[in-house]
């Protein structure tokens, strides 16, 4: 057998990308403040910011876009996602979002109350401002492991067990349900093992908590179990899939990463307790229950794709890509999170710029210099994404400076990521030219989409 790893499709349309000159990029960089969500895509060339909604979808799910059913309500397009979802998650209800925050939004209006507490391994950085929106206290517990960017272990994404128990301990009364993020997006796109899911479930149970998961990139998570967990190596991604969803209660999902579409998200929940207040509010702010902002031509094509998410070669693709680019950035002595994301390589600013200080965000300057250097958009998680100016005007910073590059699913081939690493490597040549920024305008709540900076 061949040992290269393909690309398991052939590409039928195309986009065109184009290269810009270096001293366009600074123009066009400072006339976006210096904030690469405010460039223009045109002028990006290899666009790394997100994996979300940026996929390419398949023939089989273009072809099932001509099936969807506009109707208002009632639409077959949703019984036939609703029946997928169904036999995936084990989960009888199932409510469609237009994506995975306005899941979070729906389900935490409903389920949680000023002054709760939800401990999560990482929240999301929407997941969490969803929760701060309404007080609640978002609370990240994952292992000691997990902040580490250099260490190997093989589930960085799980959640620190003991950590969760003196919560419980101190805390059961404000805490209203558990959740897990599988794979941990803000830690590294690290997965999470079954064992972590069962056990951490096993507990909430005893104080009667239920669980809720984070499902965004499940199926890259099923595929690192049946990768590194003992035992699992002979298992269907289906069936690992089933046993994750079987230990909780219900999930939060933005359809945009392993739903493989460019828009959707959906709440799923096993019992009943939440359903009809969350149905209700989503007829307030995202429509009818049965297409819940979404088109049914939308609804068709992610059933489709939540099918071909679990395809194991597809799979074995993706991760692999993940670990070709780390492997070049390796070799070239640039630190990044070990080991590589599902969906993504994160480099470690710290270590990239060390002439930086945390004032000067260097995470946020790497990607700065990213785009400067090649045309590539990555993007910051770090002291923008997860810092805060306090009222009184003193600053926090977040524990990692790291910029994560996130792949677009069947979107770029390996040229894309030799490119990645040779722009990679002569920025590394001249590390110390990154300048660092300094924040001149900023908002309360996600600041990083909005903000404005100067150099430093
Ligand atoms: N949870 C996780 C783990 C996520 O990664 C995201 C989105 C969401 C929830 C919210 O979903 O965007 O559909 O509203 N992550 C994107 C990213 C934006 O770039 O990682 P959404």
């Amino acid at each position: 057998m061949p040992k290269t790893i393909i690309e398991p499709f052939r590409i039928k349309a195309v986009e065109p990308i184009r290269l810009t000159t270096a001293e366009q990029r600074r123009e066009l960089l400072e006339a976006a403040r210096l904030n690469v969500f405010k460039l223009h895509a045109d002028d990006v060339l290899i666009d790394l910011l997100t994996d979300s909604g940026t996929g390419a979808m398949s023939a089989n799910q273009w072809a099932a876009m001509m099936q969807g059913d506009e109707s208002y309500a009632g639409a077959q397009s949703f019984f036939r996602l609703e029946k997928v979802i169904q036999r995936i998650t084990g989960y009888p209800f199932f409510i469609p979002t237009h994506q995975g925050r306005a899941a979070e939004r729906i389900l935490f209006s409903v389920a949680t109350k000023p002054g709760d507490v939800i401990p999560n391994n990482t929240h999301f950085d929407t997941t969490r401002a969803n929760l701060e929106y309404g007080q609640a206290v978002a609370v990240d517990l994952v292992i000691p492991e997990g902040l580490q960017p250099q260490n190997t272990h093989p589930f960085k994404g799980n959640i620190d067990l003991e950590r969760v128990e003196d919560l419980l301990k101190r805390d059961a009364d404000r805490i209203p349900f558990g959740m897990i993020t599988i794979t941990n997006n803000s830690g590294g796109g690290q997965p999470v093992s079954l064992e972590n899911i069962r056990a951490y479930s096993e507990l909430l149970k005893r104080y009667d908590k239920p669980l809720i998961l984070d499902v965004c990139r499940f199926a890259e998570n099923a595929m690192f179990i049946k990768l590194r967990e003992p035992g699992m190596e002979n298992r269907t991604i289906e069936s690992i899939v089933h046993e994750m969803f079987s230990y909780a209660d219900g999930c939060t999902m933005s359809a945009k990463k392993d739903g493989m579409v460019n828009i959707g998200g959906f709440i799923a929940l096993r019992d009943e307790r939440w359903v009809e207040a969350a149905r209700n509010l989503l007829i307030l702010t995202e429509g009818f229950p049965t297409y819940g902002g979404l088109a049914g031509r939308d609804l068709d094509a992610l059933a489709v794709g939540l099918e071909e998410v679990m395809q194991e070669d597809y799979l074995r693709y993706r991760l692999r890509t993940a670990e070709y680019l780390g492997q070049r950035l390796q070799e070239t002595g640039i630190a990044i999170v070990q080991p590589p994301g599902g969906h993504a390589v994160y480099l470690d600013a710290k270590d990239f710029l060390p002439h930086l200080p945390k004032e000067q965000y260097p995470a946020w300057s790497l990607c700065n210099a990213l785009y400067l250097q090649g045309g590539i958009r990555g993007v910051e998680i770090g002291s923008v994404m997860f810092g805060k100016r306090l009222d009184d005007g003193t600053e926090t910073y977040h524990s990692m400076e790291l910029v994560r590059l996130a792949f677009p699913r069947r979107v770029y081939t390996q040229s894309h990521f030799d490119y990645v690493a040779e722009v990679l490597c002569e920025l590394k040549q001249n590390a110390k030219s990154v300048r660092g920024v300094r924040i001149t305008k900023q908002t309360r709540f996600l600041r990083h989409f909005t903000a404005e900076c100067d150099w430093a």
